[in-house]
């Protein structure tokens, strides 16, 4: 063969590729933000706090910092944080995780979930995914090389359609995503729920990956249904949160993973080579913070006084409000105000009222229009009331 030549005159070039992921364009949520900055709208869309964190929170990773806590960490997490999450969980729904072998930090909730899938899921393993459901579960499940088999929550409260559920499982189901506090829906399961999900599983080989980022936002004094205080349930389960949400920090991208140890050996083989570890001195400023519960115990009632601001204020509006159980979304039906689709009157009411919000269609495959679209209601209160000032012509 002859050697190509290394004289110029050449043009650099990128070779082709075959996209891993041809589906995926730049989502909804940077697309209604990047709107929302140009038109100077309240941006009730994406969902993080506008406030910050408890100073003490930062005071705690300054003093981890200052001590010199800033080299790599074990890679399943640093000890005291792992121990502090095992206790929460105990205290909580009643279940040991051993910090040693069933608990792992990772890098959000994102990286946990991703992780969890890469796990467990081989080439042509089918993954049962509850629709509407958060962006990331779809993608992850097809660079993992699994099926993603879609199954509708109820059209009317988005609840568990438990009968298309098990018609769903067969022979190549290796896990059911199920996230509860619920994005976007702001609905919960019941422990009744845990129950059946639990009697149809019982037969089979299927894993549980529990999403359950907003557990500590549910309202009404209705306690969290956790995986993990379901025994049966946890035995098969992947159990995932983020600190991002429980304390006001979700650039921190700090979560964990509780689960057996076998699941979460396998967990840990893939986080080694993925992320490896995960920022020290966050680590150990979250376990000191996690010493008082109150901040996490205290959260149903923060987040239930802003929602009930919110709801106040647009129930004198011709938007029809959906239940909102937990998590920090309000859904809306605005059937009443406007014939657009779902994507169409989220960018109307970003550019002319000034608000914006993230249609539910963002969240199915086929772009549903239900004439559904998701506030977020992690916002100071004054944000709060300038959004509703905007929306009262409504
Ligand atoms: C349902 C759900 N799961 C996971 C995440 C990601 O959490 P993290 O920021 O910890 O990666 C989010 C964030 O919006 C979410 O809403």
């Amino acid at each position: 063969m002859q050697r190509p030549s290394i004289e110029p005159p050449f043009t650099p070039r990128t070779p082709a590729l075959r996209s891993r992921l041809p589906r995926v364009g730049t989502t909804i949520f940077t697309l209604m933000s990047a709107l929302a900055q140009t038109h100077g709208a309240v941006n009730l869309g994406q969902g993080f706090p506008d406030f910050d964190c408890d100073p003490k929170l930062l005071d705690a990773v300054e003093q981890a910092m200052r001590a010199g806590l800033n080299q790599y960490p074990p890679m399943a997490g640093v000890a005291p944080l792992r121990e502090a999450v095992a206790q929460k969980i105990e205290r909580l729904y009643g279940h040991a995780y051993d910090p040693a072998d069933e608990i792992t930090i990772t890098a959000g909730a994102t990286q946990a979930i991703l992780t969890a899938i890469l796990a467990v899921v081989h080439p042509g393993d089918e993954v049962i995914v509850l629709e509407p459901c958060y962006d990331s579960y779809v993608p992850n499940i097809e660079l993992a090389g699994g099926r993603v088999v879609r199954v509708a929550l109820t059209a009317e409260g988005f609840r568990p359609d438990f009968a298309a559920i098990a018609a769903a499982i067969g022979p190549r189901t290796r896990a059911i995503i199920v996230n509860t506090p619920h994005n976007p829906s702001a609905t919960v399961w019941t422990r009744g729920d845990l129950d059946v999900l639990a009697a149809l599983l019982r037969p089979t080989d299927v894993l549980l990956i529990a999403d359950e980022v907003y557990e500590h936002m549910v309202f009404d004094g209705v306690p969290h249904a956790s995986a993990a205080s379901h025994p049966e349930l946890a035995a098969r389960c992947l159990v995932v949160s983020s600190f991002g949400k429980t304390y006001h920090v979700t650039g921190w991208k700090v979560g964990y993973v509780a689960a057996p140890r076998a699941l979460t050996a396998e967990f840990r083989k893939v986080h080694q080579f993925n992320v490896f570890t995960v920022n020290t001195p966050m680590q150990h400023g979250l376990a000191s913070y996690m010493g008082d519960p109150r901040p996490y115990l205290e959260l149903p009632a923060f987040y239930q006084r802003k929602r009930d601001l919110f709801r106040a204020g647009l129930a004198g509006t011709k938007l029809r409000l959906l239940p909102s159980q937990g998590s920090y979304f309000q859904c809306v039906d605005y059937s009443a105000v406007s014939d657009l689709d779902e994507a169409g009157f989220c960018r109307w009411l970003t550019t002319e009222i000034g608000v914006a919000a993230i249609p539910l269609s963002a969240f199915y495959e086929n772009g549903r229009n239900q004439r559904l679209a998701r506030f977020c209601f992690a916002k100071r209160d004054e944000t709060l009331r300038a959004a509703l000032d905007r929306l009262a012509s409504l």
